[in-house]
């Protein structure tokens, strides 16, 4: 996200980040990803590697793609599969529903503002989660933007 939240506009990525990438590739290997159908038409084909699942009321399963009416049936269905770590990866109307049912934050923050962003992550409460890991990734000919990838847990009852 960047520094207002911002992640999308016309329903693409307003950066190049090679490195970002790695790490969703590296982080996702292997695993479940849910998204929104309009995420996944943004990114035009399932990736590979991964169960790819759509949340729609409009889409239907297709080649290597599962359907979901809701984000609950998503993890169900991926939970009933033996899944060890669902991930959900946006975009903005997703990521509203996920933040109350998640209890791990992995987030790239870029060191830019995108004026012309039409989609954000939604405002969370630091005070909830515990910061676990941070790491600096500079700008270079490949990653458009300085960004820092943190990792977040959710506290438990006794913080
Ligand atoms: N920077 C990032 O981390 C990141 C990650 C992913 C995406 N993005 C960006 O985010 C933007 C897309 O995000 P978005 O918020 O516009 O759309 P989205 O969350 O990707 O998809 C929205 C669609 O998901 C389905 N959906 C959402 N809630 C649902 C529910 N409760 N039940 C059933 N279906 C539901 C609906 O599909 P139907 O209309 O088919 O019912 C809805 O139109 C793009 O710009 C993309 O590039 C950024």
């Amino acid at each position: 996200m960047g520094k207002q939240r911002e992640i999308g506009a016309d329903n693409t990525l307003m950066w190049r980040l090679s490195n970002d990438l790695k790490l969703f590739k590296n982080l996702t290997m292997g695993h479940t990803i849910v998204m929104g159908r309009k995420t996944f038409e943004s990114i035009g084909k399932a990736l590979p590697g991964r169960v790819n699942m759509v949340v729609s009321s409009t889409m239907s399963a297709a080649e290597d793609i599962l359907s979901a009416i809701n984000l609950n049936d998503a993890i169900e269905m991926a939970r009933n599969s033996g899944e060890t770590e669902v991930f959900i990866i946006g975009g903005g109307q997703i990521y509203s529903y996920a933040l109350e049912l998640a209890d791990k934050l992995y987030i790239s923050f870029v060191d830019g503002s995108f004026e012309h962003a039409d989609t954000f992550f939604p405002d969370f409460d630091l005070n909830e989660w515990r910061e676990t890991e941070s790491k600096k990734y500079p700008k270079d000919e490949k990653n458009e933007y300085d960004f820092v990838f943190k990792v977040f847990e959710r506290k438990g009852l006794l913080g």
